[in-house]
């Protein structure tokens, strides 16, 4: 057993240094300069207007608060700072001519939700979560942000990096699902692939970590319901992707709709400044999220605006989006010295440092360039890293007697379901319509591009949510004409995304009991589930031989789809999200507590805690995903402690893998950690790191891990972070309940 010393990890831990920001000191100074003497001359109306932005008159993303007044005339008077939806450099120039002739000529902020691509759809966030592949995600937002950047958009409201273990949340679709550590690895990879190099190139855009904080975590999985947790469960799940975002570097954050242990979010001082810019010293600005301010007044927390607006600045909600709650009380609240002039300061400083930063103060038009805009927007190369992101999305849930993948010498194909000719369903929700639907890729245009000389059948069978069996007859002949079905089965797109809460996430309709009747011919049968969330889907998995999990994969989806189903690629995306049996399972995640009873297996029902008519399990676990080979994990070794090492490796793990099949493949190798006996109580397993290996047949690889201090710390019930003395289990698994290798190490006092 090998032996640690705690107060040396102690002494590692502190020596852990400060991310640096990609500033210098020197220009960061040279802008505050530039930042006060802007100041020095504003009017308090002037510097109210830069709290102010308003939704564009082409795109609403939330409840359209009824138009009052010229929104063009308001910008020349400066009372606007930022606006959003509006977009195309043909739109954003007339917006910013209008603040161009505003007595300081100040530029406006143009946001918009860029969350899954701009004129190229990449996979939904889930989607992308599943491929565990930073580099791919960062290359996707990159992407985005060079076209959006070209489209006059300088601000995107991405990432949202809200932990989410509850399916019935529409928004699940949005963020990296269940995990803090691979939610903070994506909210990273997202920032960087949003700001690029740095605020100041053109195609940088700002980035936006939201929803601050702990929306995900809504009661009932109902949107916008209220949250309420203990705060270790706050700092130690829902924080940390967070605080990724902010160490990378990200521009804004956005505050959430939820109350908080009965704070709204918008107008707790905990979060936005004890945390946010006390304890983690943020410098950039919180905007509101459409409304939230306005929306104090609905959660019973302020009787009017006008202590909406008070309760918000004085919590650091520094923008007020589209409730017009700052630009009609502010000035009244300073007058009657309800709110010191010096919050309003604070909040302008915010936000003009990042117009500086944007370079927009140099030019305001420079992200309004319409040559740019033509040569930017639909990049082959960017194509093909779109299909390349939406191929690592995709999960193969099952592969029984390797019927996929499929020979392109088969003669037919019955292609079936709902979704099999799907094109713009195939960008999910918070995609953005600015190719008109152009250049998606249907399953059926994907596999045509691919099989050669195979004959297709084409049969809808039924609808998504209908209970017309009108088409199975169809389906049915079309099936036993074929020798193999590939059936493209799922929610409608608009069935996940904001205020799209479910409480049953089946799948949806009768298309389980047209998979039956299909499965009935006895021809071979792959299902292919498209959906924005985990749905339920027993019968199928039970049944069914091959079944990958798609999600939502954006413009090059069928492409994507058809080179997984012909093994061109072969899959390696690892579920992001537990998937339940049922909903009665819900909220189900992999790093739970142990319990006083666990139920030992499936059917110790008794006396545990477990249902007495399910089995406690969930249908997918965390970090599950198959490939077309396999791979055989062995020789696992702990290394000696080694204090004198640098503060991010002290305790070596390492092990061999062998691609032990016929295919090539990765294999995400998941590293999960224990604390055995803990105060207060750590959860069964957390995942603390991961490696993706690519391995060729037969090939063998020894992978090194190095378990960082600060990994074997958690927050105790006064929220000190700290580590305790005792037997520390190592696993390394192919899944959160596939492990195959374990160790154990003792940490000593
Ligand atoms: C919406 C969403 C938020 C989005 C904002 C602007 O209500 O909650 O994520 O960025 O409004 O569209």
């Amino acid at each position: 057993m090998i032996k640690i010393s705690r107060k040396a990890i102690y002494i590692l831990m502190l020596s852990g240094c400060m991310a640096a920001g990609n500033r210098t000191f020197a220009q960061q100074d040279n802008t505050n300069k530039k930042v006060e003497a802007l100041l020095a001359r504003m009017t308090l109306d002037e510097k109210i207007g830069q709290l102010n932005q308003y939704n564009g008159d082409w795109e609403a993303t939330g409840p359209v608060t009824k138009d009052v007044g010229n929104k063009i005339e308001e910008i020349k008077q400066g009372r606007v700072g930022a606006v959003l939806n509006i977009m195309g450099t043909t739109h954003t120039r007339t917006f910013q001519e209008a603040a161009m002739q505003s007595r300081l000529k100040i530029p406006l902020l143009f946001g918009q939700d860029v969350i899954h691509g701009y004129h190229i759809s990449f996979p939904i966030p889930l989607a992308e979560a599943s491929s565990w592949d930073m580099g791919a995600i960062e290359r996707a937002e990159r992407i985005a942000a060079t076209e959006a950047s070209a489209s006059g958009i300088n601000w995107t409201f991405a990432p949202m990096v809200d932990i989410a273990r509850d399916p019935r949340w529409g928004r699940v679709m949005e963020g990296a699902g269940e995990d803090p550590y691979l939610g903070s690895l994506i909210a990273a990879a997202r920032v960087k692939g949003f700001q690029g190099t740095g605020l100041g190139s053109t195609d940088a855009v700002m980035a936006c970590a939201k929803h601050f904080a702990a929306y995900g975590a809504a009661i009932g999985g109902r949107d916008y319901n209220s949250v309420d947790m203990s705060p270790r469960t706050l700092w130690e799940i829902y924080l940390p992707p967070f605080k990724a975002a902010l160490d990378a570097g990200v521009s804004t954050f956005m505050n959430s709709f939820n109350d908080l242990n009965g704070t709204p979010a918008t107008g707790n001082s905990y979060l936005q400044r004890d945390i946010l810019k006390g304890k983690w010293g943020f410098k950039g600005f919180v905007v509101s999220d459409w409304g939230s301010i306005g929306e104090m007044i609905n959660h019973g927390y302020a009787k009017d605006n006008y202590q909406a607006a008070q309760e918000a600045i004085k919590a650091g909600s520094d923008m007020d989006m589209e409730s017009r709650s700052y630009i009609n009380n502010l000035a009244k609240l300073v007058a009657d010295k309800k709110v010191p002039v010096s919050l309003i300061d604070d909040a302008v400083r915010r936000i003009l440092t990042k117009k500086f930063e944007l370079g927009l103060f140099d030019d305001p038009y420079r992200f309004i360039n319409p040559e740019r805009e033509k040569t930017s927007l639909n990049r082959p190369e960017n194509v093909d890293d779109a299909r390349d992101m939406a191929r690592k999305s995709i999960v193969l849930l099952k592969n029984e007697n390797q019927l996929l993948p499929l020979s392109r010498s088969l003669k037919t194909i019955a292609l079936i379901g709902p979704l099999a000719k799907a094109e713009k369903e195939l960008k999910g929700f918070w995609s953005l319509d600015v190719d008109k639907g152009q250049g998606i890729v249907s399953l059926m245009e994907g596999m045509q591009n691919q099989a050669g000389q195979t004959k297709f059948l084409y049969a809808k069978g039924c609808s998504i949510t209908d209970t017309s069996r009108d088409g199975f007859a169809d389906a049915i002949a079309a099936a036993k004409k074929a020798d193999v079905v590939v059936m493209a089965m799922g929610e409608a797109p608009d069935m996940t995304g904001e205020a799209k809460s479910k409480s049953n996430i089946h799948l949806p309709g009768i298309q389980e009991e047209l998979i039956k009747e299909i499965k009935a011919t006895g021809k071979p049968v792959v299902v292919l589930l498209m959906a924005g969330r985990p749905m339920i889907f027993n019968w199928t998995a039970d049944h069914v031989p091959a079944i990958l999990y798609t999600w939502w994969l954006g413009s090059q989806g069928g492409n994507a789809m058809a080179d997984v189903l012909y093994g061109d690629y072969n899959p390696s995306g690892k579920l992001p999200i537990t998937f339940p049996r049922s909903e009665g399972q819900i909220p189900i995640y992999y790093n739970h507590y142990n319990t006083g009873r666990p139920a030992r297996n499936d059917n110790d029902l008794f006396y545990t805690s477990a249902y007495i008519d399910l089995p406690n399990s969930p249908q997918y676990a965390f970090g599950y995903g198959l490939s077309y080979t396999t791979f055989d994990y062995k020789s696992m070794e702990i290394g000696k402690f080694n204090p004198s090492a640098k503060s991010d490796k002290i305790i070596p793990v390492s092990f061999m893998i062998q691609n032990t099949g016929k295919y090539a493949g990765e294999e995400v190798v998941q590293l999960y950690l224990s604390d055995m006996v803990s105060q207060p109580l750590r959860p069964i397993k957390e995942l603390k790191d991961f490696r993706k290996i690519l391995l060729q047949p037969g090939q063998i690889k020894r992978i090194a891990f190095n378990i960082k201090p600060d990994e074997l710390s958690f927050y105790n019930d006064k929220l000190e972070r700290i580590i305790q003395p005792g037997t520390f289990e190592v696993m390394i698994g192919s899944a959160s309940n596939d492990i195959r290798l374990q160790k154990t190490f003792e940490l000593t006092e």
